[in-house]
């Protein structure tokens, strides 16, 4: 008989896909669903962006392109994380892909062995692709949970707990999906003098929301003493330029450069080549949409998190980054006896009409953390207000 390999098994997924589908089956039933579930921006791609990979169709820009990307979005990237991280990288130190995501698992694959106990620090709550890369990959993950008591920082205490000999990467992600925290550069500072002993560690930062910080500079761990040569800046067009369904995205460091590309060559082949023009205007023309978004978003933040906190039995802090809220549902389960936020979740849409995702769609939820919910909050602000009123009127009915 045939056999699904081990690797193939272990791939996990990403809820808010399955979340999405279940949504759009309820919508397509005739359900009217208010969802604060997947993580993109409700804007339409800018349209000098637009027109840019219009006219890249026009002028023939339609074959592969070298894997690791046209020179001129290479060129661009390099520019543009030298303008917004503060660090020194050249052109050849970028790939470009299909978006971040990819980068995820290729960095894996590149610092790791299959079955060779190599293990990787990944955050909880966290990116489910993380784990399941981790695991396809044949490494070892382990999980460092963000604690609430720390405001949803690392404890650095159980960060050098679990670095050890066979420690290969660890991965840090701020702006953080879910929690929405920003790491400052005294938390980085001390993270990185923490890595800075073990010489056979790497760090991968996965910055996709780098632009969406609301008050605070955004500091990447790149930019920090030691650093650079180390470390994987991952970054993409999606969140940023809101052109998620684009794909494209980019990893930069000169030493895994060349296997990055190799990774592009044996996978994609190359970025889709009208876009990447596309990504190329999106980064090096005008960004005033990217201020647009970020102050729309800083709006819709404050509403949310006011909303959020003015339902009894609901408490939410202020994300600093992303479009994320992260509430802490705990005292509305127990007082509502409802078993954990999953089930909260899953009343929600069914009795309330409202899709969000749980705590455990983003790694096995310590129960010392309590509960907690993921609101996306990318979406208008009309919505965010039917949405919250369909939950007060829902815990109402259950207090
Ligand atoms: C933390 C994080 N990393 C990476 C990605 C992947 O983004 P993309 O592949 O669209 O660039 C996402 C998307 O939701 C994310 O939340």
């Amino acid at each position: 008989m045939t056999q699904i390999s081990k690797r193939g098994a272990a791939l996990g997924t990403e809820n808010a896909f399955v979340v999405l589908a279940e949504v759009e089956r309820l919508r397509s039933a005739g359900k009217d669903i208010v969802s604060f579930c997947i993580g993109q921006p409700d804007i339409s791609t800018p349209a000098h962006i637009c027109e840019a990979a219009i006219q890249a169709i026009k002028d023939g820009h339609t074959g592969y392109t070298p894997s690791a990307g046209i020179q001129p979005l290479r060129n661009a990237v390099a520019n543009y994380i030298n303008r917004t991280r503060k660090v020194d990288v050249d052109a050849d130190d970028v790939i470009c892909g299909c978006g971040a995501k990819p980068f995820i698992g290729y960095t894996i694959q590149a610092v790791t062995d299959h079955n060779v106990k190599n293990e990787v620090i990944y955050p909880v709550p966290g990116f489910p692709i993380y784990e399941s890369q981790i695991r396809a990959n044949g490494a070892i993950p382990v999980a460092l949970p963000l604690r609430k008591n720390l405001d949803f920082h690392f404890d650095l205490e159980e960060l050098a707990d679990r670095i050890n000999s066979k420690t290969r990467l660890i991965i840090i992600n701020s702006p953080h999906n879910p929690t929405g925290v920003v790491f400052d550069r005294n938390y980085l500072e001390k993270l990185a003098e923490i890595i800075a002993p073990w010489e056979n560690l790497w760090v991968l930062s996965d910055e996709p929301y780098y632009a969406f910080v609301y008050e605070q500079e955004f500091v990447s761990i790149a930019s920090i003493k030691d650093m650079l040569e180390r470390t994987v800046i991952v970054d993409s067009v999606s969140k940023t330029y809101s052109m998620t369904g684009w794909r494209v995205g980019y990893a930069v460091n000169k030493k895994l450069a060349p296997v990055f590309s190799r990774m592009v060559t044996n996978t994609d082949s190359c970025a889709p080549h009208p876009n990447q023009y596309a990504a190329l205007t999106a980064l090096s023309g005008n960004q005033d949409s990217v201020e647009n978004m970020r102050n729309k978003f800083r709006s819709r933040r404050d509403h949310i998190v006011d909303g959020l906190n003015s339902i009894p039995g609901i408490q939410c802090r202020l994300p600093e980054g992303a479009f994320y809220a992260w509430p802490d549902v705990t005292e509305l389960c127990e007082k509502a006896g409802i078993k954990d936020s999953v089930k909260l979740a899953e009343r929600l849409l069914h009795e309330a009409g409202v899709a969000v995702l749980a705590d455990a769609h983003f790694g096995s939820p310590l129960k010392v953390e309590g509960q907690h919910l993921r609101f996306s909050y990318a979406c208008p602000l009309k919505q965010i207000d039917l949405g919250l009123q369909r939950i007060r009127n829902f815990v109402q009915s259950l207090l």
